[in-house]
């Protein structure tokens, strides 16, 4: 078993390895990919502007193919707990960062680190455990004293690591999604279940128990979505063979396994402190681009002169509703397509490439258009309705971790107020990121129009199309959130 772990790393390792060239650092200021177009492209757009869209018939889809696990689906199986002894010195920083932040000596800390070779890391999994530690020790390197203290330049033993890691992994040399969820945890015990109680963190920022919930419940979301996610392949297969009863029962594992998602979501409420997470945890994930703190981005030292601009960590980095999103068609256009397709830049190589292939493959909607079965129509707009809900329930979310807390912090800088500790923290949050998510993005706006066009898809002549799930009563949180004026 050891052994077939080991080959199944160094194999994905090579193809990562080949891969690394993929994220490139200098997309902002070359726009080369636009004027390199191959023959094959250029004919596939060519017969796109023809209404003639070439589709991928390719068939099966695998999983192992794109690095997806039939258990965890897009999270690590069982993510390295501990680096080869060499690296000592950053993880013996990485364990600590919450600590040397709040003595406000990180930054000393990370100027005396070793420069390391990374040529030591091997598999894939000890590049993710590296990859986890240099961008945690980064975003507490960059905002140990807040907004308005930043820095211009990342000294080059945290940097030169930290970029040559990210190309071997084919990622950006900053905190993802990848890194905090998907590879940054642990069953307490091995043989337990994977449920909050029995998971923990490997390595965590300040914010104490709301950033544990604030990962694991991510987490666990991601665990909800692993059925759908193995049931995009039957649905893939059966469009191809023309087999509408396996596509309606393969549809219909998708659309619970949203709902579940939905479920984990909630969790949110209870595992995580509105304040905590507004005022203290979310500049530790916030990135320097489209960031008014760091207009100019980072300078990356030893690594390029130029400063280079990257989102901040974002579960919009989840590969999970992208590629719900390519299975049943939704398109996102104008800034928030602009945004999401930049998002999929911030995910591990293959998994972006697996969205890309259900995006290539012929359109699901289309053949339940063409099917026109009672059944299978049912079920695709079901599915449609629990996306739609899922993206609903996360603007709540959002509304009680950000718009409420950022108009709170407005009337409290207003009115001068004299204040208790937790508003003390709402108070001292960065302005910067009032109205702006950690990834860099306009919030409401941007979620209530990638809620609108899912429900776009829905199947115009049916009778229960545009019906979305029946909504719940109207909470406090959204009563407070429909008096707010944020967009
Ligand atoms: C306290 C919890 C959460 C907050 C405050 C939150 C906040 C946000 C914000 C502000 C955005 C806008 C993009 C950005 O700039 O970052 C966003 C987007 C997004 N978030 Fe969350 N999020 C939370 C939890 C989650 C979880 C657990 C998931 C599940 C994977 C998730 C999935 C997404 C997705 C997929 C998007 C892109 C928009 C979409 O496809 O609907 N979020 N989130």
């Amino acid at each position: 078993m050891v052994s077939d772990k080991g080959s199944e790393e160094s194999s994905l390792l090579t193809v990562e390895q080949k891969e690394r060239e993929s994220f490139s650092y200098r997309a902002q200021t070359v726009a080369y990919a636009r004027h390199s177009l191959n023959r094959e492209s250029v004919t596939s757009i060519i017969l796109n502007i023809m209404g003639t869209e070439v589709k991928n018939t390719d068939t099966p889809l695998s999983l192992k193919k794109f690095h997806i696990s039939e258990d965890y689906g897009f999270i690590l199986p069982e993510p390295l707990t501990e680096l080869p002894v060499h690296y000592k010195p950053w993880m013996d920083i990485a364990r600590n960062v919450t600590e040397l932040i709040s003595s406000h000596s990180l930054r000393l800390r990370i100027h005396d680190m070793p420069l390391l070779e990374t040529h030591l890391l091997q598999t894939h999994r000890e590049l993710r455990l590296a990859h986890l530690a240099l961008s945690m020790m980064t975003m507490g390197y960059v905002w140990q004293e807040g907004e308005r203290e930043t820095v211009k330049v990342l000294p080059r033993n945290l940097s030169v690591p930290l970029c040559e890691v990210s190309r071997r992994l084919g990622m950006p040399p900053i905190l993802i999604h990848a890194d905090t969820v998907l590879a940054n945890w642990k069953k307490r015990d091995p043989d337990g279940p994977l449920s909050m109680e029995n998971l923990e963190l490997l390595l965590t920022l300040p914010g104490g128990e709301s950033v544990r919930g604030f990962f694991l419940v991510t987490l666990l979301v991601e665990l909800a979505a692993v059925p759908g996610l193995k049931s995009i392949l039957d649905v893939i297969n059966g469009v191809h063979y023309n087999d509408v009863a396996m596509v309606t029962k393969a549809l219909d594992v998708v659309s619970q396994a949203i709902d579940s998602m939905k479920q984990a979501l909630k969790l949110m409420h209870e595992y995580v402190d509105p304040s905590i997470f507004y005022g203290i945890m979310r500049i530790y994930l916030s990135g320097w681009k489209d960031n008014p703190s760091m207009p100019e981005g980072l300078v990356y030292e030893g690594v390029q002169e130029k400063p280079m601009e990257f989102s901040g960590g974002s579960a919009a980095q989840s590969s999970i509703l992208h590629s719900f999103d390519e299975l049943l068609g939704v398109q996102h256009k104008g800034d928030s397509g602009a945004f999401l397709r930049r998002m999929r830049d911030y995910m591990p190589p293959s998994h972006k490439r697996f969205i890309e292939d259900i995006s290539s493959r012929p359109s699901l909607r289309n053949f339940v258009l063409q099917q026109a079965d009672e059944h299978l129509t049912h079920t695709f707009e079901q599915c449609v309705a629990r996306l739609v809900d899922f993206r609903n329930c996360h603007i709540n979310i959002v509304t009680r971790y950000i718009t409420i807390p950022a108009s709170r912090a407005r009337q409290l800088r207003a009115n001068k107020q004299g204040l208790v500790d937790e508003l003390d923290a709402i108070r001292k949050a960065p302005t910067a990121l009032e109205e702006r998510g950690t990834g860099g993005s306009g919030i409401m706006i941007l979620l209530k129009t990638v809620r609108d066009e899912t429900k776009d898809i829905y199947i115009p002549h049916c009778t229960n199309g545009n019906q979305v799930l029946p909504d719940a009563p109207m909470t406090a949180i959204q009563k407070a959130a429909s008096e707010l004026t944020i967009e």
